[in-house]
Order: C-alpha cells, then structure tokens, then sequence
C-alpha cells in the first residue's frame, strides 16, 4: 500500500510497479491524516517527506497517524535528509545539472536559500526541458524544514514510538545527500 498527496507522483508509482510487474494498492491522502485503518505490520516514509511538513504542529499529527495506524510493536522507518550536514557543505552554492534521456535533454538549475530565523530552506530549481525539438521553461520552488536529528528523535519519541537505530545509508540506495534513517517501534 503507498500513500502520497501528489496525483502526478501516484501516476508514477503505479507506472514502476507495471514495469516491474508488481502490484500494490495506492491512496491519494495526507500523512497527517493518514486514511487507513490500523493494524499494519510497518511504516516506510522514506525520501524525506516529513521534511516537507514545515511545521511542528504538522509534524507531530503525521506521527501521531503513524501511531494509530501500526499495529503495537510495529515498525516505523523514517527517512530525512540531513540538511544540517548538508549546510555545511557544497550544497549551499547554486548548481547547474545537465540530464540525457532518451527522449531529449534536461538542464537545471539549482540555487538555495536559507532562512535561519525560520529554520527553512528553500530550494528553487529552474528547469530546461528539450523534447522533440521543442524546449520548455518552467520553475519549481521547494521549502523544506530543517531539523536536527535530535529534534527529530524527539518528536518520534513523543508520538509514542521507541527509536532502536539511526542510520545514514541503507545498502544500495543512492547517495549524495546526507540522511538521517530512524528505525522505531510502537510502544504500547
Ligand atoms: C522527495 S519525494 C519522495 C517520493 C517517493 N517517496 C520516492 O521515494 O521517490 C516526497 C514526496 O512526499 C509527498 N508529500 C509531501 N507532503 C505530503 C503530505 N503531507 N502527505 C503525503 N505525501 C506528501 C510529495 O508529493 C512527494 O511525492
């Protein structure tokens, strides 16, 4: 079962799991207000989500449906870029990527901004897309919340779950950005 807001990013899940010949239901619905019924075994947010909830209030009712939807002693794995880490590093100066696929090319540029006050970053990506001949514009803008990992465990902890790991990688998955992998379990 998947769980995102986004129809376009449904469209695209569901198309990988055609393509690797497998099947799994997908639900349009908000992880604050997760819409399913309790009892499943584990929980995987992974790719950092919880990062795009910038507030704490928000946070914390996405945990909380984390909570009331496991079943006691399951598993939460929560995945979040460390953008703490990350600060400190390249990451802060604007890039520019060039992409081929195999329909044409793809060039984006990338520039940051932190807002310390706010503890919020945002990232705005300026893409150009040439396809067929043809060439598209288009801008897209993203606030992140930056929370240490502290911050984190602590709001994972406050929801009712007890964190036995913290990882930064798991085996094979892409790196390049620093992450923070809570593996939890729910208490009571
Ligand atoms: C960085 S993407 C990761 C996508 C996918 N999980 C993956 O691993 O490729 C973050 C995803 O979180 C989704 N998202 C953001 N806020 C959400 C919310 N409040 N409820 C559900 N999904 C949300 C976005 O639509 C986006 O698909």
């Amino acid at each position: 079962m998947g769980v995102d807001l986004s129809p376009a990013m449904l469209n695209e899940a569901q198309r990988r799991l055609t393509e690797a010949g497998l099947a799994a239901s997908l639900l349009r619905g908000d992880l604050r207000c997760l819409p399913l019924a309790s009892g499943f075994d584990g929980i995987f947010c992974l790719d950092s989500p919880l990062a795009l909830i910038l507030e704490d209030e928000g946070l914390a009712a996405a945990l909380a449906a984390f909570h009331r939807t496991l079943r006691p002693a399951g598993v939460l794995v929560v995945e979040v870029y460390d953008y703490v880490r990350s600060l400190g590093e390249a990451k802060r100066r604007p890039s520019v990527a060039r992409v081929r696929a195999p329909w044409g090319r793809i060039l984006v540029n990338e520039t940051h901004c932190y807002d310390q006050k706010a503890g919020q970053w945002e990232m705005t990506q300026a893409f150009t897309v040439e396809r067929g001949g043809r060439q598209e514009i288009f801008t897209i803008t993203h606030r992140l919340r930056i929370r240490t990992a502290d911050a984190y465990a602590a709001a994972i902890e406050h929801a009712g779950f007890r964190i036995q790991a913290l990882y930064d990688a798991y085996p094979g998955m892409h790196t390049g950005d620093y992450r923070m992998i809570f593996c939890a379990r729910r208490v009571g």
